[in-house]
């Protein structure tokens, strides 16, 4: 059967490490509060001559190199961002060329958090409907730029970032590598509880971000245990098959409740919350080479990887590496 592998991945951080401390003699908040109720305790912000783009690049550059394979052959660029360079032309573009793999398709894709699920789930049915042969799939980052540094509630949640994969359509048999299923969804009805209040044919600016943090925790513990439940059930597999979820990193709390309510034990969790903070689209593809390269995640593991974000969107993918 025709499976998407992943062949690399490789992920980028800006230079910049900002602290709880760093952020607590700006807004009224502590190291303490941040600490307890997220789990994190660094993110990286993007500096000057830093932007999604150039994260982008590193981190597609990266991917190809762990894949050992020419940019050339590279004929799918997907890249899901809900902090463009520009409204256009997509990100994805630039990454094209600043990596030579002019030619194919190149476009950007918007489910902020789940962004990345979504660009992986779109790239697996192009790989496996033959449109495609070898793709870069990116979820690069730089909500610093629509944050409103003045409010605590938001402010102190995010970082910036990339992550990227390179997937391959290859012949495998049942029991070989690839993306075995992935589920996505949505509900608009919850547009107003996580949200940027500007845009380029509303106000005419790129906006900052709104969020009612308590509400969208409570729906994104139940949306994932869902989901996931879901996946599993399509593969006929259960949670104690899975031996790593590499999840959303918004919160850690979100992280043990998720993994709570599966009766998955915390240990098989892959968590860069307390390093990275919440990277939106960038953080399943960052934590998950986080964890390939620190040899957590070995050739033949079965991966889950999940999200949920604005709009609302969520997903979740499961992977034999
Ligand atoms: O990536 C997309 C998905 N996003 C998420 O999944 C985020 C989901 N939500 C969350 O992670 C949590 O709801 C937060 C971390 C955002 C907030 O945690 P919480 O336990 O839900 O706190 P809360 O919003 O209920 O606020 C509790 C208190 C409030 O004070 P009062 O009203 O009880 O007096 C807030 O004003 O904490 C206060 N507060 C802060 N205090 C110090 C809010 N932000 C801060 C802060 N420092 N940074």
């Amino acid at each position: 059967m025709i499976r998407s592998i992943i062949r690399g991945s490789g992920s980028a951080l800006p230079k910049r490490v900002v602290t709880n401390a760093d952020l607590a003699a700006k807004v009224d908040t502590s190291d303490e509060w941040i600490v307890e109720r997220t789990g994190i305790r660094q993110r990286y912000i993007a500096g000057e001559g830093e932007t999604t783009g150039t994260l982008a690049i590193e981190a597609g550059r990266k991917a190809l190199e762990a894949a050992g394979m020419d940019p050339k052959s590279i004929d799918l660029i997907v890249l899901a961002t809900a902090t463009p360079d520009q409204t256009f032309p997509s990100t994805a573009t630039k990454v094209q060329d600043a990596l030579g793999c002019n030619g194919g398709t190149a476009f950007d894709l918007a489910a902020v958090c789940s962004g990345f699920l979504y660009a992986l789930g779109v790239a697996d049915s192009m790989l496996r409907s033959g449109m495609a042969k070898r793709a870069l799939v990116i979820g690069a980052e730089t909500f610093s730029r629509i944050l409103d540094w003045e409010d605590r509630t938001t402010c102190v949640l995010f970082g910036d970032g990339a992550g990227a994969m390179v997937l391959e359509a290859a012949d495998v048999p049942e029991d070989g590598p690839g993306v075995l299923s992935t589920k996505l969804h949505s509900d608009g009805e919850h547009n107003q509880l996580l949200y940027v209040d500007g845009g380029p044919s509303t106000t005419q600016t790129v906006g900052k971000v709104r969020m009612k943090g308590r509400e969208v925790f409570r729906h994104a513990v139940v949306n994932l245990a869902e989901v996931l439940t879901e996946v599993l059930d399509e593969v006929g597999l259960t949670a104690a098959d899975v031996d790593w979820v590499v999840p959303h990193q918004a919160n850690a709390r979100i992280l043990d409740a998720t993994a709570k309510k599966l009766g998955l034990p915390p240990e098989k969790v892959i968590k860069t919350v307390e390093l990275h903070a919440n990277t939106s689209a960038a953080s399943v593809p960052l934590a998950f080479d986080v964890a390939v390269r620190d040899g957590r995640i070995k050739p033949g593991d079965l991966v889950m990887l999940e999200a949920m974000g604005g709009g609302f969107t969520w997903g979740a993918s499961l992977l034999r590496y």
